[in-house]
């Protein structure tokens, strides 16, 4: 048994401290309580209370929920607003407007700052720029951009002109951002020659091209290149631009526009239990209201805070707690472009000291490796910091173990600090279950319990409530401000994955989940689709078959599941059948191999199978269906304890026993 799996149950119970509690915005239970109370009681009154407090509107709401035609709910639907507005020009005139907005920090360590009233000045020219060259309200924007203060300007950019962003991952392939720009519709692309990761240069344009010169790509009339590195790229005439000549010539004042608070302020793509990704969109009104209420309640935000989240922009933490929440929010806050192992292990830690970080927000897979590294090298340990400036830390997109959650609070929060478990998706907008830092008491591996207005919950297949101690399916049973509108395009799919007619119109999160008896405190036990998480990067199964299978002179068939791992919490397992005999040794690692190269190009390097195993068939049923339960015993290494007798050739068991 690993050391991670032998501490799987702590049952240590730590209450925030006296001194964070007191001066906290939400200050103990009851305080908590209270505000569950009042959201329960009135939902209309409270969440119309929190959208005129927290928000500028251009022209106020009269309607706080329109559920008239559910599950597609408004929200402040005759409101009008803008995000930008909401998270710059709000604090000029304010002591915020010359307090640093972002701490850009390289890959190479060279630090940059910028003020509010800079950033305003910044995206107002990108604004222009975009103008210029005809976008406007309602037009598609793709992002492809690394790490950096360019990558919050382009998205505050479209925010601000009322185009609908869609941010695709730095490490997605051509193919991958093809399929979105086609899928959105996006009339132009933002992107970099290049980004630094790890000391490397790695090609962003080039892909960008790549895509573009795929079919269907028609639509982008305008490529907008940032000059990351003085390495040239090609530019094509007409099409492309560097970012010095779109902001040539062009003024820093651009007046926001003012959109319906269900205007879609983006679409994020996510995987889902099919094979194409999800385009989740989300409305401006709603969703800003939820980035800025959780940054202030979940991290218990105060003005002299340095905030940073580690995730990229290119996921919905990134969204969410990197280009808005924290603006909004009017926080300093760190921009990292590189890694956490660069140059190397102790990068996180040497950063909350230089920046002097009191909020530190990561992965548990970020975590996990860096306890790794500090086990072999004590140069990275964070004992070898100052981390005394941390006051809270937080966990997001993948359940932590009891044994990274007590490291993590003992090595870098000092035993001072709470650590919160803020459990959340890209369909929901911001943190639903997750502890307050001068509220909860902490249990490790639990994100404890819903925020106020959340009506989260645990049922049974038929929507009856379980009771706590035992599991079951997660829901949300009342919509929320921040939750998911569309699928973009597919309005029939958007209904069938979240509410399913059986769970009587309860939002279904894709999760399984149980309660403690002593508490009611949530545990996420995992998703209960055929969707992985692997190192808080969620992957369909079905996706990664379809890009194995697409590699037509190989393979004939395959299936992917996965399998729990130390580092990255699930990793990939593909089975696969190939058009050609069974290889072996060296042979069968050189054709893995291709196919994980043919993996990353179909999707991006973070789909690559870890493991590989090869059959003559796959282990199905009778009626032809694949025994996918058989096949995660396998990735396992488990004993096989299903019934195997309806198994046409046993032997493929022992073929695909051998992993590549
Ligand atoms: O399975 C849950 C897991 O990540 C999924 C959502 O993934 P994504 O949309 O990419 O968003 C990740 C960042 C919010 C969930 O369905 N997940 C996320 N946070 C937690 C979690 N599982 C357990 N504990 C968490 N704190």
């Amino acid at each position: 048994m690993s050391a991670i799996e032998s501490v799987l149950v702590e049952n240590r119970v730590f209450p925030p401290g006296e001194a964070l509690t007191k001066a906290a915005r939400i200050s103990g239970m009851s305080a908590y309580e209270a505000l569950c109370a009042e959201a329960d009681k009135n939902p209309d009154e409270f969440w119309g209370r929190q959208a005129r407090e927290n928000l500028l509107w251009s022209k106020p709401f009269t309607r706080v929920l329109d559920e008239s035609n559910k599950p597609f709910y408004k929200w402040f639907d005759d409101g009008q607003l803008n995000a930008s507005a909401n998270c710059l020009d709000r604090h000029i005139g304010t002591p915020v407007e010359n307090k640093t907005a972002i701490i850009f920090e390289a890959d190479d360590g060279a630090v940059t700052k910028v003020t509010y009233k800079e950033l305003l000045a910044r995206v107002s020219r990108f604004a222009n720029g975009l103008k210029a060259h005809g976008i406007q309200k309602g037009d598609r924007v793709l992002i492809y951009m690394p790490m950096t203060i360019e990558g919050v300007v382009a998205m505050q950019a479209c925010a601000r002109i009322g185009a609908t962003h869609s941010v695709v991952f730095g490490g997605f392939s051509a193919k991958a951002l093809q399929e979105r720009i086609i899928d959105v519709g996006a009339v132009a692309v933002v992107t970099a020659n290049y980004q630094m990761r790890g000391g490397k240069e790695l090609p962003l344009k080039a892909v960008v091209d790549e895509a573009l010169s795929m079919p269907g790509c028609e639509s982008v009339k305008s490529v907008f290149v940032y000059e990351r590195t003085p390495t040239a790229c090609t530019l094509a005439v007409g099409r492309d631009k560097t970012f010095t000549e779109l902001l040539q010539g062009q003024s820093d004042e651009c007046a926001p526009v003012a959109v319906d608070a269900e205007h879609p302020l983006f679409v994020l793509y996510t995987s889902g239990s099919t094979g194409k990704p999800k385009g989740v969109q989300h409305a401006t009104g709603g969703y800003l209201l939820w980035a800025k209420m959780t940054m202030d309640w979940t991290f218990d935000l105060k003005d002299s805070d340095i905030f940073w989240c580690t995730a990229d922009i290119g996921w919905i933490t990134g969204h969410t707690y990197v280009a808005y929440g924290p603006l909004a929010a009017g926080a300093t806050q760190i921009v990292f472009e590189g890694v956490p192992t660069y140059p190397d292990a102790g990068r996180f830690w040497q950063m909350i000291e230089r920046h002097k970080c009191t909020i530190f927000y990561t992965a548990p897979t970020a975590i996990r490796s860096l306890i790794k590294a500090s086990e072999t090298n004590e140069k990275v340990h964070p004992k070898n910091w100052d981390l005394t400036s941390l006051r809270i830390l937080g966990s997001v997109g993948e359940p932590i173990n009891p044994e990274a959650w007590i490291w993590y609070h003992k090595h870098v929060g000092g035993e001072r600090c709470p650590v919160v478990d803020t459990f959340w998706q890209t369909e929901t907008g911001g943190h639903v279950i997750t502890p307050l830092p001068g509220a909860t008491p902490l249990v490790p591996g639990s994100c404890t319990l819903p925020l106020p207005g959340i009506a989260a919950a645990i049922v049974d297949e038929a929507a009856n409530d379980v009771p706590n101690g035992s599991g079951g399916i997660l829901v949300i049973k009342k919509p929320w401000p921040s939750m998911i509108r569309t699928i973009w395009g597919d309005p029939e799919r958007f209904k069938k994955s979240y509410f399913p007619e059986e769970l009587k119109g309860y939002y279904l999160a894709g999760d399984g989940a149980v309660r403690d008896a002593e508490r009611g405190y949530f545990r996420i036990t995992g998703r209960i689709d055929d969707v992985l998480n692997v190192s808080g990067h969620r992957m369909g199964t079905m996706e990664i078959e379809s890009a194995l299978v697409a590699k037509t002179d190989l393979v004939a068939e395959a299936a992917v599941v996965g399998r729990p791992d130390d580092t990255t919490g699930e990793a990939i397992c593909a089975f696969v059948v190939l058009k050609r005999s069974l290889p072996q040794g060296d042979e069968a690692r050189e054709i893995a191999k291709q196919l994980r190269d043919w993996v990353a190009k179909e999707i991006g390097p973070i789909a690559k199978p870890k493991d590989i195993r090869f059959g003559e068939n796959l282990p199905k049923t009778r009626s032809g269906k694949i025994m996918r339960r058989l096949l995660r015993s396998l990735a396992k290494g488990e004993a096989i304890t299903q019934d195997t007798s309806t198994l046409e050739n046993p032997q493929i068991l022992t073929q695909l026993d051998q992993t590549y």
